[in-house]
Formats: C-alpha cells, sequence, structure tokens
C-alpha cells in the first residue's frame, strides 16, 4: 500500500499515511481535532477542511484537489458552491490519493470542552466496600509453624470475625515481607468482607476509590478518600470517542460498520479512565496503588462499550441491553492503571437506553423516599426523565438529538471557549447582548453552546421574532433579520465580532432542531405524567451538566417542561456522577441502586399511541394548548 504525506494546518501536525484512508481517519491518526458531529457518517457537515493548492516549498509538498478522491454527492449537499470552488472538503468523505496540504479552518477544529462537573454537597453515608483492618500477629515458632497467609487468616478471623477471606497472587507474594517488616503488625484492605486487596506493613494504609461518569461526551472522576468520603480530587476530560460521532446511535454505528470497531472505542474510554486517574492523583498526591475501588456509571452504550461488550443489540429494536444487573469486574481485566487487585463496580441499566447513568441520578435524588411529584430530566445528548415519587416511578428516554448540546445547529458548538452561552434581546430595538465562555486571552465568539441556543430562542420567542409555531415571524422588520438562501436567520453576532470572519445567527433550522429536541422531553414527560394520572408536579429537577447551565425561565419559556412553580425548579449538576460517588462511599446505596433500578417502570415511548400528539403539541412555545401560570407576565401577549 503507498503512503502519502499529509499536512494539516495551521498546526503543522504531518505523517505519512496509508493511500485510501479518508482525511477524518488521518486526522486522528495525526492527532488533529476536527469537529465530527455526526461521526463520519456524511451528514453533519461539520468537518470541513479546505485544500491548499500549489508547490509549498517549506514544507516540500505538492497538494492538489486531484490529490483526494473525486467530490461525492453528499458533499454537493453539503458544502456551497462557493466552497466547494475554494478547495473545501468534508473530511470524511475526502480519501488520499497523494500528498495534500490542508487547512483546517477555525470552526471546524474541535475545541477544548469547558468540562464543568463540579462536585455538588450530598449527605452521603459512609459505609464503603473497602475497609481497612489493622492485625497483630503472633510470631510464628517451632511448635506452630503455620504459613504466613493462614497465619494472617487465622488473627483476622479471630480479631476482626472476617471468616473465608481469599486473595490473589500478587498479595499473597507480598505478605511475608510485610509481615516481617514492622514486627508482625499489618494493615489490609478488604474488599466486602471477602478478598484482601492490598497489604502493608505498620498500622496504617490510606485507601481512595474513584467514581466515574462516562457521559456521551463528557468523562468526569471524582477521586475519593474511602475513609472520610472527601472527594480530594476532580477530573474531567472530553470523551474521546466523541470523534466518532456525538451521539451514542452514530458510535453504535461505527462499531456495526468499522471491524475492530468496538476494541477501538474501548481502547479510547479505557485511555481516558487512565488519564483521569493520573491527572486526579497527581493533583492530589495519591498513588494510583492506592486507589482500591471504583465506581463507573454510564449510559447503556457507554457502559457496554467501557466493558467491551457490543452495544449493537441496544442500537437495534427492541433495544435489549447485554447486560443489566449490576457488574464487578477486575479494573486490571479492562486495563486500568490503578491497584491491580481493585474492582470496579458498574450500577444497573434500568432498561434500554436509560443506563447506569439514570440509576445514578435516581439514587443520587431519592424521588422513591419522597412525597412529592418529581420530575427529573437528564438533558444529555439523549434525554431521560423520571416521574413519580415513593408510590411509583416511571422512566422514559427521549431522544433528543445532539441539538441542545449544540450540535445540529448552524453555528452550534460544545461549552469551549469563544462559546456564546447567555443571550439577552431588548424588545424595542431587537439588539443583543451576550456573554460567552471565557478562555486564555482575549476571546471573539466563534459559535453557540447548548445553554446558549436555549437562551437564545427563548428570547427570541419572548420579543416576537419566533411565533409560537415556531415560524420566524416574517413581520418583524429589523436589520438582523436576514435571508440566507432560503433560510431565514436572526443575527447574534455580527461578523466584525466573531472569531470565524461570518455572522454568527440562529437559522430558521436551528429553531425547528430545538422544538424537536424540546417537544421530544415534554411530550415525553407528559405521557408519563398522564400514566401516573397527574396534571402537574410538585418540583422539576434538571440534572446533567447543561441542566446546571440553562436559564429555567428560558427553558420553560420554551416549553421544555411543563409548568411548575419556577422556585420549585431546580438544577443539581451532575447527579449521575453524584449517585456513582454515593454508591462508592456507600455499599447501601449499591443495593437501593438494585432495587430501585428494578422497582423503577420503563415506558418505550416510541409505544405509546399518544406520543405523536403530544409530541405535535409540545413543539410549538411553549406549547399548543397546556397553560403556564407560572410564566405570567413573562409570556409574549399572542399567546
Ligand atoms: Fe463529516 Fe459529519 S459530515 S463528520
Amino acid at each position: 500500500m503507498n503512503s502519502r504525506l499529509v499536512i494539516f494546518q495551521p498546526s503543522g501536525q504531518r505523517g505519512r499515511v496509508e493511500e485510501g484512508k479518508n482525511l477524518l481517519e488521518v486526522s486522528r491518526e495525526l492527532g488533529v481535532d476536527i469537529e465530527s458531529v455526526c461521526g463520519g457518517t456524511k451528514t453533519c457537515g461539520k468537518c470541513k477542511v479546505r485544500v491548499q493548492r500549489g508547490f509549498f516549498e517549506r514544507h516540500g509538498i505538492h497538494s492538489q484537489m486531484e490529490h483526494l478522491s473525486p467530490v461525492t454527492e453528499e458533499e454537493r449537499e453539503l458544502l456551497t458552491d462557493d466552497e466547494l470552488s475554494s478547495g473545501y472538503r468534508l473530511a470524511c468523505a475526502a480519501q488520499v490519493q497523494g500528498d495534500v496540504l490542508l487547512y483546517v479552518p477555525e470552526e471546524t477544529r474541535g475545541g477544548k470542552q469547558v468540562v464543568r462537573k463540579e462536585v455538588t454537597l450530598r449527605k452521603i453515608d459512609l459505609n464503603p466496600a473497602v475497609k481497612t483492618h489493622c492485625v497483630k500477629l503472633e510470631k510464628p515458632t517451632l511448635a506452630d509453624p503455620l504459613g504466613d497467609y493462614e497465619r494472617l487468616l487465622k488473627t483476622l478471623a479471630a480479631q476482626h470475625g472476617l471468616e473465608g477471606l481469599t486473595a490473589g497472587r500478587t498479595v499473597l507474594a507480598r505478605i511475608p515481607s510485610a509481615l516481617r517488616e514492622k514486627g508482625w503488625e499489618v494493615t489490609v484492605a478488604v474488599w466486602m468482607g471477602k478478598e484482601i486487596l492490598r497489604i502493608l506493613p505498620g498500622s496504617s494504609m490510606r485507601c481512595y476509590g474513584l467514581a466515574v461518569d462516562i457521559g456521551t461526551t463528557t468523562v468526569a472522576g471524582y477521586l475519593c478518600d474511602l475513609a472520610t468520603g472527601e472527594v480530594v480530587a476532580v477530573h474531567s476530560l472530553m470523551n474521546p470517542q466523541v470523534t466518532y460521532g456525538e451521539d451514542v446511535m452514530s458510535r453504535v454505528t461505527y462499531i456495526m460498520t468499522h471491524e475492530g470497531g468496538l476494541e477501538e472505542l474501548h481502547r479510547e474510554i479505557i485511555g481516558a479512565m487512565n488519564q483521569i486517574v493520573s491527572q486526579a492523583c497527581k493533583r492530589a498526591e495519591v498513588s494510583s496503588d492506592e486507589i482500591l475501588e471504583l465506581v463507573v456509571v454510564g449510559n447503556t452504550v457507554m457502559h457496554h462499550i467501557f466493558l467491551n461488550i457490543s452495544p449493537v443489540g441496544v442500537g437495534v429494536s427492541p433495544f435489549v441491553p447485554a447486560v443489566q444487573q449490576p457488574v464487578d469486574v477486575k479494573a486490571s481485566e479492562l486495563g486500568i492503571a490503578v491497584n491491580e487487585s481493585a474492582n470496579v463496580h458498574l450500577l444497573p441499566i434500568e432498561a434500554g437506553f436509560v443506563g447506569a447513568d439514570n440509576v445514578g441520578v435516581l439514587i443520587a435524588e431519592a424521588p422513591y423516599e419522597k412525597d412529592e411529584m418529581q420530575l427529573i430530566i437528564d438533558i444529555g445528548t439523549n434525554g431521560e426523565i423520571l416521574v413519580g415519587n415513593r408510590d411509583k416511578l416511571l422512566s422514559a428516554s427521549c431522544a433528543t438529538g445532539p441539538a441542545l448540546e449544540g450540535a445540529h445547529i448552524k453555528f452550534g458548538m460544545r461549552a469551549a471557549p469563544g462559546a456564546i452561552e447567555r443571550v439577552s434581546i431588548k424588545p424595542d430595538t431587537l439588539d443583543v447582548e451576550y456573554r460567552i465562555i471565557a478562555g486564555e486571552g482575549d476571546q471573539l465568539a466563534r459559535g453557540i453552546c447548548g445553554s446558549g441556543i436555549i437562551d437564545a430562542i427563548a428570547e427570541m420567542f419572548r420579543v416576537g421574532i419566533v411565533e409560537k409555531s415556531g415560524r420566524l415571524n416574517k413581520s418583524v422588520v429589523n436589520p438582523r433579520l436576514v435571508q440566507d438562501g432560503k433560510s431565514r436567520e436572526f443575527i447574534l453576532a455580527p461578523k466584525q465580532e466573531t472569531a470565524i470572519g461570518k455572522d454568527i445567527t440562529i437559522a430558521a433550522g436551528d429553531v425547528r432542531a430545538v422544538q424537536l429536541a424540546k417537544g421530544a422531553i415534554y411530550a415525553g414527560s407528559k405521557i408519563l405524567m398522564n400514566r401516573l394520572r397527574i396534571e402537574k408536579v410538585d418540583r422539576v429537577v434538571l440534572a446533567g451538566a447543561f441542566g446546571t447551565y440553562i436559564d429555567r425561565t428560558g427553558a420553560m419559556l420554551m416549553g421544555m417542561f411543563p409548568d411548575c412553580p419556577l422556585e420549585n425548579v431546580v438544577a443539581v449538576g451532575n447527579a449521575a456522577g453524584d449517585g456513582a460517588r454515593m454508591a462508592l462511599l456507600d455499599i447501601n446505596k449499591r443495593r437501593e441502586a438494585d432495587e430501585q433500578a428494578r422497582r423503577v417502570e420503563y415506558v418505550e415511548l416510541t409505544l405509546e399511541k399518544d406520543f405523536e400528539r403530544e409530541f405535535v403539541e409540545a413543539m410549538h412555545f411553549p406549547h399548543m394548548t397546556d397553560r403556564f401560570p407560572s410564566l405570567e407576565g413573562l409570556l409574549p401577549r399572542s399567546t
């Protein structure tokens, strides 16, 4: 196979790659971060790169359009004529056939996400799976020549009532020296009263655990001291699988269509876990050998890929997970660089897409302990809904699509520096004020992230630019409302204020994408509420990193969820991660998770006969017929 030289600018990353690979594959190989919202299925148009044509002496490369495979149908659809004639190609469609020099435009560069997964204060009882015990052994004599391991077991049984313990080879190998180093006094770490994980000479041992929430977009790790429950370090990063597709379905498709795809994605997530381990350990001055327990949550697809189990069954009807019950597995078996004996516990899966992350939310919020009716919405790339109280709980999963996370939106981007995250519009002049996520140095707007999109559309509705039906109001005339081809758009940031040299706009199609997402959440909530025969809930809980940053008034104004007094709408941050932390620090929470996950009744929305109607009604802003007394005075008069 011939190899060809490929250079990416402005980063200058270069390498020789096999002819026939597409530029997205090449970018991954060379470590260039390119936006690929659809995971390379040639549908999102976000992976644009420009071919630099000519001989570039400095780089010793002769680059031409013909050095890539011919332009495809999909590229003709997703790129404008201007772009095509200026040398733009979609990275996932263009295959290398010769040497090429490429320019990756600002909007195509995968921004480093600002990962905001702070710790929420929650009351957690301390009863971890791993506990330490100190013992003083009788020295062996000729009259008592019992083996070291048996002597240790006998003493642990006598002094701590620990019967029938086991130990792996590594621990067995360490026992003799540990016993003799400090006069036959040792401390052992025991998992679930069953297995000795570690032994150290002397009377103390530090013991840490790591709770991890594997989100479709973000992976967050919380390093905790198992003796005190204190979170000693938090480290989050972007899920590296994002370059294979931003939502779970595109990753399942990748696995289905690429040989070795599962292993590839599995390696990516294990790599990310190991990065979290090393960074968190560095920050807290903890050795990775001191991490003796992990609890992991994630949606069903993330959960399966983490375990290197094919998630393909979840991707097709009847959406069956490969395993649903809690799983315990050795970290070493998965290649996680913590103590060799450490265990990884995965919370159970409720059903189909309602995964262990939702079980994390469930045990963190514990609606099953309360009388008040709660609606809990975990807004991520997939929306998960829980409704109920101590008597009954229903759950559902709705395909929100990644629009609320900034994808499939013309100028959508992740919550990275340069993203517009807050918007307000003056009703009389339609002047816009916006706030962007700050990075290093001066920052100009590069795009809009999820919370900015919600704000922008809620504001556009409030001031009358967007009608109740979602159409852009034709009777509003203002220089900010422009026509781009067939699409009407509202300019949020004019090009002189942006880093991409173009106006950043909200297009009619963006409003539509958000309508679909919010309509799905609202309709899903209504179906569950109807099943419980309730017309309103007492409390709405918005979970998920995104849920923390959206403006709850804006979210209700656009009708993301049914009416509820605004003061009872709360954002609880990363509840899935909190649930993982609780299960790490208290084994009773694991039992609770198992029991409650089985008690929650899962409703498959696609099978509900009313879903279609509810969905159509919920597409309106804020809703076609439902009333919102809590928004009195905030809604436009026409509604
Ligand atoms: Fe290329 Fe989506 S079109 S990654």
